[in-house]
């Protein structure tokens, strides 16, 4: 891209520049500054001053430094290439960067986001020479990994007449594949394009949504699910499980691709990610789960407007494969360092501050950012969907601060983690008192299609009985437990039972770490079945004790761990044994 002087600068304040002289900028254009040339952005205009925010450390850039204009605002890359790799918050490539600059990443550094001497296998789609094409049309395919297919689209802004599309081959990034005459002339066209990172790509049409992502992890799928295109935050106080339950979701969930902005989190996790996804075997496809996975690194340690940039950067990732017609799902952990970033720049920019020192745009950017989430129809006419799901994380655990506040206004699904489960253990630690879902009537008709029309009413009748655990606790906790009738003593052990053999999951498991919709189902229906027809028996007068020795109810507790996905049969039998089990206890008390 060209250079040109566009102005000098005025005044240093870390990661904000005042520039003077300016002429021939325009907002939010990507900048660079002094002889290494850090990148930038420009934040604000007036006059012959502009701010500058930039992404690097600035030690060493001086007054009078001279600013490079890009003539273009922030942008990514997209094209093949992105499945599997790490980037920073500004889509620079970070193993490449290792590798060429050592372990401090150089300033300055210029890096392409996707290689360009690398070669793809290019397949061209069946379009008729002579063909009009517009922005979105599927000229051709490259198979990115074993996994991704990536479809190579028109750039949005294109239209016109289809003059020729390469054949079969080995073709870099940059090589032109197809050329379309347009309105304004001929335009060749290449695998990778640009956007503009804080600008949402085109689609034709938002859809509602109507099936849920299936995520593995019992207490979500079953009691807040999210729908594909739906938009989630996860609150939770310091070490509650947040970055666990993103991991969980990243590895297990039944979308078609991930994006996982790590955004001012601790460096070892990203590690993590990095040293576990590709270990990790998907069990749909078998596949090694980083051939479906970006990763966005922005740890606490870099630059603190870059981690700003990220979530931008993230989800337009995420759009571009949205537009071949995938299902993609983005984390991002955590929202509220991001909303830190904000806050941190909006400082140095001295504007006037609104609530804990956030500026008073915080909610616009929230809702921006949340309502890149949805189902579509491309522009080519396939559907597909970005879910995001935001960790965030309150300062003490405080639901009422401001980012937790306004993320709840432009979400509609809210997992809360709950201090006193992380406390005692139980993981994920997600509240069934405080959480919600309001995906739940749009997944229904896909939940009941795939277990079963009981599936509402089995999913109601737990989480009632989960109501009425509280109250019967609070009563416990003023007259101790044995002043309750074994009726109520029942609803509690059911709970209890319901809270250890199926909400508490173990991400370090190797069966519990995920479960599919049809075991979900089976553990589910095998819990309420101990409470109906347990309920009835001690009706009947049956005692608690007795039911309680039921030896089938050691395994039910441990199914979660015993029994595979793929071993349906095995949750049967266990079903049948517990019915049996119930069926002799009766015959006994009956005699
Ligand atoms: N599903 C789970 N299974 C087993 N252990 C878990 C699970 N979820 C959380 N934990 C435990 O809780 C610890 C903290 O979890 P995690 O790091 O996800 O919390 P966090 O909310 O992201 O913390 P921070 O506020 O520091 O970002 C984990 O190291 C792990 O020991
Ligand atoms: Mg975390």
């Amino acid at each position: 891209m060209e250079e040109r002087i566009i102005g000098q600068v005025n005044r240093v304040n870390g990661p904000v520049i005042e520039a003077a002289g300016v002429s021939d900028a325009m907002m939010l254009e990507l900048v660079r500054v002094g002889e290494v040339r850090l990148v930038g952005e420009i934040i604000k205009l007036a006059g012959d001053r502009a701010i500058i925010q930039v992404y690097e450390d600035t030690t060493g850039i001086a007054p009078g430094d001279n600013i490079f204009g890009s003539g273009s605002p922030l942008f990514v890359e997209l094209g093949p290439g992105l499945i599997g790799t790490i980037y920073d918050g500004i889509q620079r490539p970070l193993e490449r960067i290792l590798k060429l600059s050592g372990n401090f990443i150089e300033r300055g550094i210029r890096t392409p986001s996707l290689d360009r001497e690398k070669k793809w296998l290019f397949r061209p789609a069946e379009l008729a020479v002579g063909a009009e094409v517009s922005g979105g049309a599927v000229i051709g395919t490259v198979q990115e990994t074993e996994r991704v297919e990536q479809r190579i689209l028109l750039p949005p802004d294109v239209k016109g007449t289809l003059k020729s599309l390469a054949v079969e081959g080995q073709y870099t990034v940059e090589e032109t594949v197809a050329l379309v005459e347009t309105e304004s002339g001929e335009r060749g066209i290449a695998m990778m394009q640009r956007w503009p990172i804080r600008t949402p790509r085109p689609v034709a049409e938002r859809l509602p949504v109507n099936r849920p992502l299936i995520t593995g992890q019992r207490v979500i799928d079953t009691l807040f699910p999210v729908a594909r295109g739906g938009a989630v935050a996860i609150p939770g106080g310091f070490g509650t499980g947040k970055t666990m339950i993103q991991h969980a979701i990243a590895k297990w969930c039944d979308a078609e691709i991930i994006v996982y902005i790590g955004c001012g989190e601790r460096g070892n996790e990203m590690t993590d990610v990095l040293s576990e996804f590709p270990k990790l075997i998907d069990p749909r496809t078998g596949g090694s789960l980083m051939e479906r996975t970006v990763l966005i690194a922005n740890t606490s340690n870099m630059p603190v407007s870059a981690r700003e940039a990220s979530i931008y950067t993230g989800v337009t990732l995420a759009e571009y494969y949205r537009d071949q017609g995938f299902d993609v799902a983005v984390m991002a952990d955590s929202t509220s360092r991001w909303a830190e970033a904000l806050r941190e720049l909006s400082g140095r920019m001295e504007e006037m501050p609104a609530e804990e020192g956030f500026p008073a745009y915080l909610p616009t950017r929230i809702a921006e950012f949340y309502e890149r989430a949805g189902a579509m129809t491309t522009l080519a006419g396939q559907n597909g969907s970005v879910s995001i799901i935001g960790a965030v994380s309150p300062p003490g655990g405080d639901f009422s601060e401001p980012v937790t506040q306004h993320t709840k206004r432009f979400v509609r699904c809210f997992w809360a983690l709950d201090r006193q489960l992380a406390n005692a253990r139980h993981y994920p630690a997600i509240s069934w008192l405080e959480s919600y879902s309001e995906y739940l009537d749009e997944v229904t008709p896909w939940w009941e299609q795939a277990v079963g029309s009981s599936w509402t009413s089995d999913r109601s009748e737990i989480l009632e009985l989960l109501h009425r655990e509280v109250r019967l606790q609070q009563v416990v906790k003023l007259v101790g437990p044995d002043a309750l009738p074994d009726s109520q003593r029942f609803i509690i052990e059911v709970c209890t039972l319901f809270k250890n053999a199926f909400l508490q999951q173990n991400a370090f498991d190797d069966i519990d770490r995920y479960s599919t919709a049809e075991k979900q189902t089976r553990m589910l229906q095998i819990i309420l079945t101990y409470w109906r027809r347990g309920a009835e028996a001690i009706r009947r007068g049956m005692t608690l004790v007795r039911l309680r020795r039921m030896k089938v109810l050691q395994d039910i507790v441990k199914m979660k761990f015993t029994i595979d996905n793929e071993d349906l049969g095995a949750l049967d039998k266990l079903a049948a044994r517990l019915e049996r089990s119930l069926d002799q206890l009766e015959a006994i008390y009956e005699e």
